[in-house]
């Protein structure tokens, strides 16, 4: 069996790390990967244009292309390959519009019946503090936003001003602007294996999406996750899926844009219930850096079923009952910046370390007597296996501080509260 994978991140590299553990032992190819994937995978595209990589599928003669990042979904990958009848685990540009807009998200879900926070698209300023209620209220772009298109204003001086920055002054450009509902409570990314028929959940996880100890600081694309949640035991993350992901999937079947891949719900769980906040349509990252690593069952085998339609009819995950966490190591100046050329020193002592496994994200070098560097802003994620969320996470951390590089920057206390509940 031969295996595409498609995307350079953290995330790609756990992807890959867990198929190479599929006892069909597939040969694995990637487009473009980084140094950690292409220890795993022969590189045959240079990026992850639709193009190159269709080509490359086919000159290969592959089984099956992963897709990890939404910009190759949006852009239509999956339905190129599909084109010319090469497997693709993820969804078709028309399904991945659910992570592409948030407006269509919405719509979704109130069509399928999903609990989320009230919303009202607004046209002007007046509309949008009109539509406001109470405070603190949240102001959302719909529309590529580097991160900025959600804030929480606390007042009507800061509704105001967030409504006039993106209805007046464009600073975003062109793009719906709504209100939404503020809702309070533990946040939980719940992943879901579709085969366009049904959704089968994977293990919870919580990610930590701001810079700094304590949720301070700016967002940034994840410092860190966890998994298992306290709280969603394996009865209450099927109630949940059932309410969150299975309505999702079957509403696109009904529009004849049925959902295969990973759909991925951020959840606001309140004291009301579980409330989606957004849908990604791809795994998480750095989420699937402690799934993945839980998940016993065959990855390759279940990808390649969750192309087919009703593909994973009886499919049951075996997950592992350890706790995993993992620490981001951040080059200097993120997320503002990043930093290129840094040498990384400790990636294989760490390595080393029992249940510890280091995923590259943002590394370069490495090949022949060339050094490790940091090329990116995320550099390494330092995910580690424990009989309870406290010891995996002195394991990752004792890997993370065994790795070192200039400017390097992580969090100290990533599932540092949660190791403290019951589980
Ligand atoms: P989003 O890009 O929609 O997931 O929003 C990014 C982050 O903003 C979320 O992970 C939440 O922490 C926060 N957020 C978004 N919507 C709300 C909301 N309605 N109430 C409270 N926090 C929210
Ligand atoms: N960890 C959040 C995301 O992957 O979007």
């Amino acid at each position: 069996m031969k295996i595409l994978v498609v995307g350079s991140g953290g995330r790609e590299h756990a992807i890959a790390h867990a198929l190479a553990r599929s006892p069909q032992q597939p040969e694995l190819l990637c487009a473009p990967g980084n140094p950690g994937i292409r220890a795993l995978a022969r590189q045959v595209a240079s990026g992850q244009e639709v193009d190159e990589v269709v080509a490359a599928a086919q000159a290969e003669g592959v089984d099956l292309v992963v897709v990890g990042p939404e910009a190759p979904l949006v852009a239509g990958l999956v339905d190129a390959l599909q084109a010319v009848d090469i497997p693709a685990f993820g969804p078709s540009a028309a399904a991945a519009q659910l992570e592409g807009s948030k407006t269509f998200a919405k719509e979704i879900m109130i069509a399928a019946g999903v609990p989320t926070g009230g919303h009202a698209v607004v046209a002007t300023v007046d509309e949008g503090l009109a539509a406001i209620t109470s405070y603190p209220a949240v102001v959302k772009f719909d529309g590529l936003a580097a991160g900025k298109g959600v804030v929480i204003a606390v007042d009507e001086a800061a509704a105001r001003e967030a409504l006039v920055d993106m209805l007046e002054t464009k600073v975003f450009g062109d793009g719906e602007v709504f209100v939404e509902e503020f809702l309070e409570g533990d946040e939980v990314s719940l992943l879901a294996l579709c085969d366009g028929e049904r959704a089968i959940p994977l293990a919870p996880a919580r990610d930590f999406k701001r810079a700094l100890d304590g949720d301070e600081g700016p967002n940034t694309g994840g410092m860190g996750a966890f998994s298992p949640v306290p709280g969603v035991d394996p009865d209450t993350l099927a109630e949940y899926s059932a309410i969150v992901h299975q309505p999702i999937v079957d509403e696109l079947a009904r529009r004849g844009t049925p959902f295969h891949g990973v759909l991925y719900a951020g959840l606001m769980l309140t004291a009301a219930g579980p409330r989606v906040l957004e849908y990604n349509t791809r795994f998480g990252d750095p989420e699937t850096q402690v799934v993945l690593p839980r998940l016993r069952s065959d990855l390759a085998d279940l990808m390649l079923r969750a192309t087919r339609p009703g593909g994973l009819a009886g499919a049951e995950l075996d997950v592992d009952p350890r706790s995993a966490v993992t620490v981001v190591l951040a080059s200097r100046g993120y997320p503002a910046s990043s930093s290129k050329g840094d040498v990384i020193e400790g990636v294989d002592a760490a390595g080393a370390l029992d249940d510890v496994t280091v995923f590259h994200a943002g590394t370069g070098g490495g090949e022949g007597d060339a050094p490790l560097v940091t090329n990116g802003g995320r550099v390494l994620a330092v995910t580690a296996l424990g009989d309870a969320l406290g010891s995996a996470r002195e394991r990752a951390y004792a890997g993370a501080e065994s790795i070192a590089f200039d400017g390097r920057q992580l969090r100290g206390d990533i599932a540092l509260a949660a190791s403290r509940l019951p589980a």
